[in-house]
Order: C-alpha cells, then sequence, then structure tokens
C-alpha cells in the first residue's frame, strides 16, 4: 500500500483507506475492517453522525492502535467550543481510544461556527486528545477562515466529495489544498458507478487491462493520482475490500489519465 504524507501533520498515510457511513453492525463488518486494516488501509474514516459506527471501528482496531490512523468528525450543530470538546470525548469513549489521529469539522453552516470549531480543534491539539486537525466540504474561502482560527496548529485536510461524476474540487479546492500543505480525502469515490455508461466502463476496463486491474481500482487510482490526493472507499465485504487495497503501485500514464478525463468530462 502506498502511503504518504498527511498535508502538514507529519503523519505518513496510507493513500487508501476505509469508510464507515451506512457501515452494518456485525462481526463480518468488523471483519472487513480489520482485513482491510492488515492489507495497508489503515486510515479508517467515522463520524458521530454514522451511527454505530464509531463502535464498530473501536471493535475492529481493539488491541492495535498504533497500526491505525482513525478520523472522525463533529457534527456542525455539536460544533461550539465547548460542544467540539465534549463530541471528541464522546468519540474517544465510543471508539475506546484515547486519541485521536484526526478531528473533523464535519461541515459549516456559517463562518464563526468554522471559527469556533478550529478553536476547540487547536485547544484538542494542544490536549494530546488529537494529533491533527482537519475540516470537511469547505470552500477555499471556508478553508482560509479554517487556518487562520487554527493559528499556531496545522490544517490537515479537507474531506470533500470527489469520484468521476464529481469532479468540480478540481477547479480550486485541490489547487488551494496543494498550495498549502493540506491533504485532500475524497470521499463517496465510487459514487455514480453502477450509472456509468457502457462507454465510460469501457475506458476503464481497457485502462485497467494494460496494468492487471479492475474498473475500480482504475478509479480509486485515478482519483488518488498525486501525492496531495487520498481516498477512502467504504466495503462491507472481504472481495471488495481486498480488491480496494490492491489499487496502488501502479502509475496510470498521461494517456490514461486524458482517456479518464474525456470518458467523464466535469
Ligand atoms: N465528509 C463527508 O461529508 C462524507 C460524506 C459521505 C461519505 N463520507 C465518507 O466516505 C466514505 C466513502 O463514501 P461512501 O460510503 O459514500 O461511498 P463509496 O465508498 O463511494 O461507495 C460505497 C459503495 O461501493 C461499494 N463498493 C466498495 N468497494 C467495492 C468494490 N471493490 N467493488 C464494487 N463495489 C464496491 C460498497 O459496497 P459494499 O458495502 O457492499 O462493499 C458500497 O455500496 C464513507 O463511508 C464515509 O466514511 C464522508
Amino acid at each position: 500500500m502506498e502511503v504518504h504524507q498527511f498535508g502538514s501533520s507529519g503523519s505518513s498515510v496510507p493513500v487508501i483507506g476505509q469508510g464507515t457511513w451506512q457501515i452494518a453492525s456485525n462481526d463480518l463488518v468488523v471483519r472487513t475492517l480489520q482485513r482491510g486494516i492488515d492489507l495497508g488501509m489503515t486510515h479508517i474514516d467515522t463520524a458521530e453522525l454514522y451511527p454505530g459506527a464509531e463502535e464498530v471501528v473501536g471493535k475492529a482496531i481493539r488491541g492495535r492502535r498504533d497500526e491505525v490512523f482513525v478520523v472522525s468528525k463533529v457534527l456542525p450543530k455539536n460544533a461550539s467550543r465547548r460542544g467540539t470538546i465534549a463530541a471528541c470525548e464522546r468519540t474517544l469513549k465510543k471508539l475506546g481510544t484515547d486519541y485521536l489521529d484526526c478531528f473533523l469539522l464535519h461541515w459549516a453552516e456559517e463562518p464563526s461556527q468554522i471559527r469556533e470549531a478550529m478553536v476547540a480543534l487547536r485547544e484538542l491539539v494542544w490536549a494530546g486528545k488529537i494529533r491533527a486537525a482537519g475540516v470537511s466540504n469547505l470552500s477555499v474561502a471556508e478553508l482560509e477562515i479554517a487556518v487562520e482560527a487554527l493559528d499556531d496548529v496545522a490544517l490537515s485536510c479537507n474531506q470533500v466529495v470527489y469520484n468521476l461524476f464529481d469532479r468540480a474540487i478540481e477547479d480550486e479546492v485541490i489547487p488551494w489544498c496543494s498550495a498549502n500543505g493540506v491533504a485532500v480525502v475524497g470521499y463517496s469515490p465510487f459514487a455514480g458507478m453502477s450509472d456509468a455508461s457502457p462507454a465510460q466502463r469501457a475506458v476503464l476496463a481497457r485502462v485497467g487491462a494494460v496494468h492487471g486491474r479492475t474498473e475500480r481500482q482504475v478509479t480509486l487510482r485515478y482519483l488518488t493520482r498525486t501525492s496531495d490526493l487520498f481516498a477512502i472507499p467504504k466495503a462491507s465485504s472481504l472481495p471488495h475490500v481486498e480488491e480496494n487495497a490492491d489499487s496502488t503501485e501502479f502509475e496510470l500514464t498521461e494517456a490514461d489519465v486524458a482517456e479518464i478525463e474525456a470518458a467523464f468530462p466535469r
């Protein structure tokens, strides 16, 4: 599994991680997450919003806390200064750990909320409860507010939607993040895949055949083609997690990228 520096956090994080939205709560899911960890997908993304997910992640990482990079998120409605700190404590309890690798504001409803949440994240970093501070679903203007409010603590990541059918972040968010040392974590990497046209699928299959990879693996490789990009697919079966884990350690050529972008225009 390829690992890259996670923004300016100083951590090396696998390019492909594991999402947990709408994850079921059963032993198979725990085993699937553990298999993903075994295969190097140690970046595990969860949130207080996802019912039961933090508890499931807690079961999956029990006894192997040092191997994983655990990320959770506070809801905007809880993201006052005190509310963010309380949300972090609840999340730590559900995960059965005493620190998070990164804690994110899930999205923002207004600028003052970003400022308040970032002040809390900064305090949590200094208190050792979280190792890095991040955000999710923020525009460039909002990212600038976050950076300013974090003051001497670096903004590690912006977690945003990124898939072949939604490449909007390529316009402004990715360039800004690259220039400012902020990792871009793309969520819902497979959204829209089931509606891909035969022609679109043929492009992914053709590129995949050259590299000995599947359409999903080519998709994940495209979405993580530069060093600032990470992806967090959610999988709830062993075949899916194994397929996703084998999506790095090959390079798309410029011609591959051009062909994919022509088939999935912005
Ligand atoms: N920050 C935010 O606002 C936000 C929003 C949405 C999502 N997220 C995060 O991003 C994660 C991923 O996004 P997502 O859950 O929306 O969707 P996704 O990862 O794009 O897609 C998940 C779907 O793809 C299937 N799948 C996974 N691997 C596959 C494979 N190799 N072959 C075929 N199908 C495969 C899964 O099926 P199975 O489950 O049956 O394996 C599931 O139906 C979330 O779980 C969450 O952690 C964050």
